[in-house]
């Protein structure tokens, strides 16, 4: 047998993935209510009777979806005014990610990335063959500056969350429009709004009104997040129709399952579930940075719902925090492989989710724990 390295027969780049590591859930057979803070989720169940309405699908599983998605993206173009073609869906919006990558890289190219940013760009862009340029923040805000800085000759994409994950921080439309007319037309921003639902702020633009303006801007959305179908996988993008007929062409052809863009369809409509989410996130990223702080931790405005929060290690430890909360089967985000070292994150999960961390929190710092 020839014994080869597998390290050598990839391309470079991909020996410097480090693999996602998801939020933390726990496994486990008892029927302890575990509250999962840790992913983004939404805190609420879909409509029963959205549920009722596609039960009968599993049944029609030996067909392959509709590897177009029609009526989905039709129900897209109804809910936020859009045009048909000028839209992509997948198997969440990783998927669409993954797909500008492989679609807009070249082997040796570079991608820009903010610090302190969501790491699956890394990932797709290392498994595209580019090099990652990481463009320093300001304070913990994507710096548009610091990014413009880092565009080289070779700068392929760029990959922005507005708000961001982790940390919540926003880009306002001013601001935004400053950062993309001084992009080079050749290089593809991607403008990741998987929390922009949740804003309600008359600043901000998730991007899509400014696709005509920006030829080379894409942006992403999620059914995840607010709309509640994390665990069925399904995310669109939005972009003139140049880029999306070419993230066509590389996409999977049967990317999205029929579950999913039936649910997505009927999910789009119920405006009731949307204006609670957003009420509901609305009250509690206000109350939560203010209460995190009257317990003795540092916690900062967030956009999105969850809230960043920062340990003094001279008087606390993270460490002792995260693993008591665990013990209250209560699962945050620890960040240090975010290069956040002193940082965790809490989804903005149900009321008596919060309300028993915000406890536990305290009691994890007024115990000897912490
Ligand atoms: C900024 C950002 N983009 C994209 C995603 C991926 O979402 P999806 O579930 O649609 O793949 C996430 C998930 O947490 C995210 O935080």
């Amino acid at each position: 047998m020839v014994s080869f390295n597998l390290k050598d027969i990839v391309k470079p780049s991909i020996n410097e993935i480090e693999k996602y590591i998801p939020g933390e859930s726990l496994c486990t057979n008892s029927k302890e209510k575990i509250s999962k803070l840790s992913s983004n989720e939404s805190p609420f169940k879909i409509p029963r009777k959205v549920i009722n309405k596609v039960n009968s699908l599993v049944l029609s599983s030996n067909l392959y979806p509709d590897g177009d998605c029609n009526q989905l993206k039709n129900q897209l173009v109804k809910t936020f005014n859009l045009n048909f073609k000028n839209i992509i869906c997948g198997n969440g919006s990783d998927d669409v990610l993954s797909v500008i990558a492989q679609t807009f890289s070249k082997e040796g190219g570079e991608v820009i990335c903010s610090e302190f940013g969501f790491t699956y760009y890394p990932i797709i862009a290392r498994a595209s063959g580019c090099k990652v340029v990481i463009a320093k923040s300001d304070k913990l805000k994507i710096s548009c500056d610091n990014i413009l800085k880092s565009i080289t000759k070779l700068t392929r994409i760029i990959f922005i969350a507005n708000p961001n994950n982790p940390t919540g921080t926003i880009i306002f439309k001013e601001e935004l429009l400053n950062f993309l007319q001084n992009v080079p037309k050749n290089i593809i921003v991607v403008l990741d709004g998987a929390y922009s639902e949740f804003i309600t702020d008359r600043r901000y633009t998730d991007g899509i009104e400014l696709i005509n303006k920006f030829p080379n801007i894409v942006v992403t959305r999620t059914f995840s997040k607010i709309f509640a179908l994390a665990g069925l996988r399904l995310g669109w993008a939005y972009s003139n129709e140049k880029i999306i007929e070419l993230l066509e062409k590389v996409r999977g052809p049967f990317n999205v399952n029929t579950l999913s863009q039936n649910v997505g369809t009927l999910i789009l409509k119920e405006k009731d579930f949307l204006r609670k989410s957003i009420i509901h996130n609305d009250k509690w990223r206000k109350i939560l940075p203010i209460e995190i702080k009257k317990i003795g931790l540092e916690s900062y405005e967030s956009f999105a719902n969850f809230v960043l929060i920062k340990v003094n290690e001279k008087k606390y430890s993270k460490a002792k925090i995260l693993s008591f909360l665990k013990t209250k089967k209560i699962l945050v985000r620890d960040l240090s492989n975010y290069g956040m070292k002193h940082f965790f994150r809490v989804s903005i999960g149900s009321t008596s989710d919060l309300k028993k961390f915000l406890k536990e929190l305290r009691n994890s710092i007024n115990t000897k724990n912490a």
